[in-house]
């Protein structure tokens, strides 16, 4: 299936709407703690500019204020910080839909989210908020990455009222992501990690397919020890899955590392006390909070020979710094590697960043979700709402 460039369209004296994913953290207040989507928006925002386009409307979400407006998660702010990496002015709409656009060239639309049509579950619903939103523009451009495994009007139903594209951001995503697991150099290794084995089952069940070895930490690990009928304390489980996590363990071709040794705490604080043990020694009293040196020397020992590594989901209770050695320590042995390197998830992002090794990586991803229903082998619901869209609008 083919999908449209931004190059595939001529956009000079055109409007063109376009779907960002701006939504950033924030603090209590609504200040925003993290810029960096906003910044890997502008290649794309530029394009549009230099290529002429009259009018470029920007949409976008920010939390999830479930069809009202929340005042902390106006766009006011982000407009503001998107105008000044920019250097640019933009002007910011006081509602997404029923007003009149400001003349600025560049506009950001009110949170789609304070409408409920933008994710009702009423195709119709959601289909006549995407013709107000198309009545602004053109064309479409979809380069909100993050957001791109969700069926809303701003990504799926809009995609049946104007030609549209992907965006640069999109367009890096899917390619560097999707190439490595159609491709990958050789050896090829997977990191998992994170609370549960559920949330990540599609990803972990289809890496494993692919994969030469699939590291696993964080407290999914205890859910696969339980399995083997080993004493985890007081670790968090999830005891609706361990027939699945016994079946992954006798069907993965022994790909599945776990840990041999883990810290254990008395409870995930920053004061509690906490020691080394072997994972045949955890105390009944004590938790699993991060992996532990022996096996941060033998994960570190493979990354560093892998050619491709695509990890998702820190290693322990990475909040706490005392926790975040086995996160770090993988980090920084990803950051190493001399292969193509691949962070996808929203943690595993803010640890790499809070050791200040992005740059060292590949790519690593805008989408926490996105990236994982990737993993899973999955194809967005909104890039192939745009190879339809293609077929339909092409000339
Ligand atoms: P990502 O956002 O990168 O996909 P997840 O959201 O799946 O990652 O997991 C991150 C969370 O996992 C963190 O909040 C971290 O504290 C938690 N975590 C990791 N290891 C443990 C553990 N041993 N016990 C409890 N929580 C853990
Ligand atoms: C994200 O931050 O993961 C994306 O912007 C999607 O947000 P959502 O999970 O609220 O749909
Ligand atoms: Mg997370």
């Amino acid at each position: 299936m083919t999908i449209a460039k931004l190059d595939d369209y001529n956009f000079r004296n055109k409007r063109v709407l376009i779907r960002v994913d701006f939504n950033v953290p924030l603090d209590k207040e609504g200040n925003i703690l993290d810029d960096w989507r906003l910044k890997e928006s502008v290649p794309t925002i530029q394009y549009l500019l230099d290529n002429g386009a009259q009018q470029i409307i920007m949409m976008a979400h920010l939390g999830r204020p479930k069809g009202e407006v929340v005042e902390n998660l106006k766009m006011d702010k982000v407009a503001e910080r998107f105008s000044e990496i920019l250097g640019q002015d933009v002007a910011k709409t006081d509602d997404c839909v029923d007003i009149d656009l400001p003349y600025g060239r560049i506009v950001l639309l009110e949170n789609l989210r304070f409408h409920k049509e933008e994710k009702s579950k009423n195709d119709w619903e959601r289909q006549e908020f995407a013709k107000k939103l198309a009545d602004y523009a053109d064309y479409y451009v979809n380069d909100a990455f993050g957001t791109s495994h969700r069926k809303h009007a701003s990504f799926y139903e809009i995609t049946k009222y104007l030609p549209g594209c992907i965006g640069q951001l999109v367009e890096k995503e899917i390619s560097i992501i999707g190439d490595a697991l159609a491709a990958p150099n050789r050896p090829f290794i997977a990191i998992m990690g994170g609370v549960k084995v559920s949330d990540k089952l599609g990803a972990i069940k289809n890496l494993l397919k692919k994969v030469d070895a699939l590291l696993l930490g964080g407290a999914m690990v205890f859910t696969f020890y339980k399995a083997m009928g080993k004493e985890i304390g007081k670790s968090k489980v999830e005891d609706d899955q361990l027939e699945l996590a016994r079946e992954l363990l006798e069907n993965s071709d022994n790909k599945i590392m776990l840990p041999v040794d883990v810290i254990a705490a008395v409870e995930p604080d920053a004061e509690s006390e906490s020691d080394v043990y072997s994972i045949d020694n955890i105390p009944k009293d004590l938790m699993g909070v991060d992996i532990g040196p022996e096996t941060i020397n033998i994960y570190k020992e493979i990354i560093r020979k892998a050619q491709t590594v695509v990890w998702n989901g820190p290693m322990g209770i990475f909040e706490i710094e005392r926790f975040a050695v086995g996160t770090n320590e993988v980090a920084d042995a990803v950051g190493e590697c001399p292969g193509i390197t691949i962070v996808g998830g929203g943690d595993s992002e803010e640890a790499i960043k809070n050791i200040g090794i992005a740059d060292k990586i590949t790519h690593v991803s805008t989408g926490g979700g996105a990236a994982l229903e990737m993993f899973a082998g999955k194809k967005l619901i909104a890039i192939k709402a745009l190879e339809q869209n293609y077929e339909k609008f092409k000339t």
